[in-house]
């Protein structure tokens, strides 16, 4: 989720290209870079940190040229430091490079690379396109070419910027599953990640598709297909004022992060499965760790405690390996028990929640292995951990998580059928739920389809006076996270629990007007489930049920029933109704006239403990 941005025409492009980042500062960046042409050679300039490191290099008298493209760069592969910064060269600086995305099989190309003699300054997987693209790129050859002979070694998502020494008024670009916008001028063109970058100098804006190029120059843009098929130009007119662009069209960040969960499903899985469908986690601990390990600790806070709650049903279920789940702020002070072949995994979004880090500062003085998933790469817990796992859900702004915690529990999901595939677990067969992951993005857009029929039930839902959030088995943990929810941006009161423990003392609460929101995600649950929905019911309850739609029982049982796609697994059904509890928290926060990305009291992070 990187920014990128780029201009060609007679403006002074450096000072576009900085405009145009600092429009784009909103998706969180680790270091940025910029590339131009002066004199004859491409000029790269890079810095580690905010923005302004870089602009400062300039001041107030950047040189005057007219093309120049920038990033900055929130880090997938390799610490955010000067060298890793985006633009990188080819080995004979013909070529500079810029990319959002990942490059599955960069380390087999680097491999033969190396092989040939090349030598790499980063540990990027960029750098390796920048070497593919400056090979190619001959005398004669022109650059869109060279770029095109490329793309077809690369496997992944990308948006790849590309210019060069001997063509100083070209900038091609290539998008396969990573965002790039195009914007036209008059005698200029632009280039960025995101529409926000370009509104303030046009609204003739082209969103590049998927398996496309284009050439940028002052007078004209050109697209192809990658097999060199020319595309005509679909040129929009965006009339969204500027705040309303940086959040996608939509309302609010929030409702933006929801809509972006299947493409966080993506690259979340990028670069993790190989060919034959089994899991690649070259960044976790070895397989002499896995046997060694006899039980795993989990500790966050919040909504990452959630996520821990579905680690722990995965770890025991599937692994059958002891788990507790902590909240951070009890671990430190409830002297854990934790032994040499403990495991303790910190589950942050952030990296910087004190609670969670101070954990992980015990962990480290009682010197049990520490692994660490975390969304910020380069964050305290990201860089103090063992290992790290990345759950690439790219920057969250809204203070209610929501694609983080998609994101957290796939990597666990990730995580554990990796060590199932280690450790040879009979009876789990990683490759059947490899393939259910890679349609999962899929189904997750067809949950998010159902948001017109979960908008009426919040408008029903605005003024109850307490909303139950039950299920059992994998569904009680889910619904610790829809009532998180609704707490935090709707402020509607809420009980949670086990659907099963109602009846020892929360169904006192249950009267007219009280609803419960219920999900239903595994069959063997479900007999004893529905009892605990009549009882509700008996007492003056609305019932508002989430199930998979292979099941048909729940028909004349719940008083709402919300479908979602089926698997065959318990675990993905549960995490397909949690966009189901996201938007019914949303859509009864807006009903309600609520701030939603700010709520009350609430801050993203919380450093302080
Ligand atoms: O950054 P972290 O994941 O460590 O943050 C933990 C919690 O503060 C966070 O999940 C909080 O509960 C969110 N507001 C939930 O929406």
């Amino acid at each position: 989720m990187c920014g990128i941005a780029g201009y060609v025409g007679r403006r002074r492009a450096i000072e576009v290209v900085f405009d145009q980042l600092k429009r784009l500062e909103y998706r969180g960046y680790d270091s940025a870079g910029i590339a131009f042409v002066q004199e004859n050679e491409i000029q790269v300039v890079k810095r580690a940190g905010k923005l302004s490191a870089l602009t400062s290099v300039f001041g107030s008298d950047s040189p005057e040229v007219q093309m120049a493209i920038g990033h900055s760069r929130w880090a997938t592969h390799g610490e955010p430091n000067d060298t890793n910064a985006h633009p990188h060269f080819d080995q004979h600086e013909q070529v500079a490079i810029i990319h959002n995305g990942i490059i599955e099989n960069y380390q087999e190309l680097k491999d033969s690379l190396v092989a040939e003699g090349h030598r790499f300054l980063s540990d990027t997987d960029t750098e390796v396109a920048a070497h593919l693209i400056g090979r190619a790129y001959t005398e004669g050859v022109p650059l869109e070419d060279a770029v095109r002979k490329t793309l077809a070694r690369l496997r992944g998502a990308y948006a790849l910027v590309v210019v060069s020494k001997r063509e100083p008024g070209k900038i091609v670009v290539a998008r396969n599953a990573s965002p790039l916008v195009l914007g036209v001028g008059e005698g200029e063109s632009f280039l960025a990640s995101d529409i926000p970058a370009l509104l303030p100098y046009t609204r003739e804006v082209i969103a590049l598709k998927d398996g496309h190029m284009a050439v940028l120059e002052e007078n004209q843009v050109r697209i192809w297909d990658f097999d060199g098929t020319p595309t005509p130009l679909e040129i929009m007119h965006i009339d969204w004022d500027i705040e309303a662009a940086q959040k996608g069209g939509y309302e609010h960040f929030m409702l933006k992060e929801i809509h972006e969960q299947p493409e966080v499903v993506r690259q979340c899985l990028a670069g993790r499965l190989d060919e034959k469908n089994a899991l690649r986690l070259d960044q976790v601990f070895n397989e002499t760790v896995w046997n060694e390990v006899e039980r795993v600790t989990l500790v966050a806070c919040g909504t990452s405690y959630h996520a821990g709650l579905i680690g722990k049903y995965l770890f025991e279920q599937l692994l059958r390996l002891p788990t507790d789940v902590f909240y951070s702020s009890e671990f430190r002070y409830g002297d854990p028990v934790l032994s040499p072949r403990t495991l303790a995994v910190m589950i942050s979004q952030s990296g910087e929640t004190a609670d969670t880090l101070a954990a992980l500062k015990l962990c480290k003085e009682r010197r049990i292995r520490t692994l660490g998933i975390v969304n910020v790469i380069g964050s305290s817990i990201a860089r103090d951990c063992d290992r790290v796992l990345i759950t690439q859900a790219g920057p969250e702004i809204s203070v209610a998580s929501t694609k983080a915690y998609t994101a957290q529990v796939l990597s666990l999901m990730l995580l554990v059928l990796h060590v199932a595939q280690v450790r040879e677990m009979p009876g789990v067969h990683v490759g059947d739920v490899v393939r259910a992951l890679q349609q999962f993005d899929g189904l997750l857009a067809r949950t998010i389809e159902t948001e017109p029929e979960i908008i009426k039930v919040a408008e029903e839902m605005q003024n109850a006076p307490l909303v139950f959030f039950l299920g059992r088995g994998i569904d009680a943990a889910v619904a610790l996270e829809g009532a998180l929810k609704m707490k935090e941006i709707a402020y509607l009161p809420t009980q949670e629990c086990p659907a099963g423990e109602m009846k020892h003392g929360p169904l006192a609460l249950i009267e007219k007007g009280v609803w419960a929101v219920v999900g239903s995600s595994d069959a063997k649950m479900r007999p004893k489930l529905v009892s605990n929905v009549r009882e509700i019911q008996a007492r003056g309850g609305r019932v508002v049920m989430i199930a998979p739609e292979s099941d048909q029982t729940l028909d004349s049982v719940a008083d709402v029933l919300i479908k979602t796609p089926s698997t065959p697994y318990e675990y993905l059904n549960a995490l397909l109704t949690v966009p189901v509890l996201q938007l019914l928290a949303y859509h009864t926060a807006r009903l309600r006239g609520e701030e939603i990305d700010q709520p009350r009291n609430l801050a993203k992070s919380v450093t302080v403990e």
